[in-house]
């Protein structure tokens, strides 16, 4: 079976199961990738986003199979205060509604659909099953999955959502997903902005961070900036695209994960692994399996 067929086959499979049920992944007791050198954590970019609609239980259960260790989710948050899982500001892109997630209700956005914009899209990835698929709120993708299961958590646009990091730490305490005294975490927060991280940290420590960075030409970093993104965070992240063998050393060196976005093509993730960074966000998450099986890194 090639792996057009054997995604459709996950496909339907995924979306034969009722939202809201937890998966037979999910109620196996999973392990947490530790955030160290030994394990490269495959992180499944807005779920498996290059198969089915970004931010549905479809992508993120079809990430889950294919071997993600972290669900991507990037938060909204609607104008009565509930974190939705969406990565633009706006609905016109990935429903069938349109305005500011901002100027609208949970029950409004509930009722959009978010589907079948992904067919039209990608004709080639098409699946009846797609259309009607609902906006999911983070608790909802908790529920689903499960305390076992990973979340690579980022707050977009925290600047125009005040109060977005303390409801987020709350669904998290209130979920028990926050991991004091170990390597280990079902949780890992990223954003762009260092304030919503350093507004995290002072929060709850416990939690690793990511800072994101919106490099525009070549990236370069100083010792006196991993210095201080080392003070709150894990980790930084940035585009594959502006990143160079020397550029992940230094980042290495400075005891930092490194997880470059969006890589998708089998020989961009082998390059990265070989300079030596410690994970990826992939659309992709089985090309991004089976380049770590021919590297014999998993
Ligand atoms: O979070 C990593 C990567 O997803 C950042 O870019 O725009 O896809 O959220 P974006
Ligand atoms: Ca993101």
């Amino acid at each position: 079976m090639n792996k057009f067929m054997r995604n459709l086959c996950l496909s339907a499979a995924v979306i034969g199961m009722g939202a809201g049920a937890v998966s037979p992944a999910a109620a196996q007791s999973g392990t947490s990738p530790e955030l160290n050198d030994n394990k490269i954590l495959n992180i499944s970019h807005r779920g498996a986003s290059g198969y089915a609609p970004e931010h549905t239980l479809p992508s993120y259960e079809l990430g889950d199979q294919m071997g993600g260790d972290y669900i991507e989710l990037d938060l909204q948050m609607t104008k009565d205060g509930e974190l939705i899982a969406m990565h633009d500001e706006t609905l016109d892109r990935t429903t069938d509604g349109s305005g500011l997630v901002k100027d609208h209700t949970l029950e409004e956005i509930k009722q959009l659909d978010a589907g079948s914009w992904f067919n039209e899209a990608h004709p080639e990835m098409a699946n009846e099953g797609f259309k009607g698929l609902k906006v999911q709120t983070l608790e909802e993708v908790i529920e689903h999955f499960g305390k076992n299961k990973n979340y690579y958590i980022e707050t977009k646009s925290p600047e125009v959502y005040p109060g977005m990091e303390e409801e987020l730490l709350k669904i998290l305490e209130e979920y028990n997903l926050i991991r004091q005294n170990g390597p280990s975490s079902r949780v890992i927060i990223q954003s762009f902005s260092e304030e919503s991280l350093q507004k995290v940290h002072d929060l709850n420590g416990d939690i690793p961070l990511v800072q994101l960075i919106d490099y525009r030409t070549q990236a370069t970093i100083t010792d006196e900036e991993l210095d201080h993104y080392h003070e709150y965070a894990a980790g930084i992240g940035m585009s594959y695209k502006k990143i160079d063998e020397e550029y992940v050393q230094k980042v290495r060196e400075h005891d930092l994960l490194i997880h470059p976005y969006t890589v998708n093509d089998k020989e961009d993730m082998k390059r990265l692994l070989e300079w030596g960074v410690t994970g990826m966000f992939t659309n992709y998450p089985d090309v991004l399996e089976d380049a770590l099986k021919e590297l014999k890194m998993n």
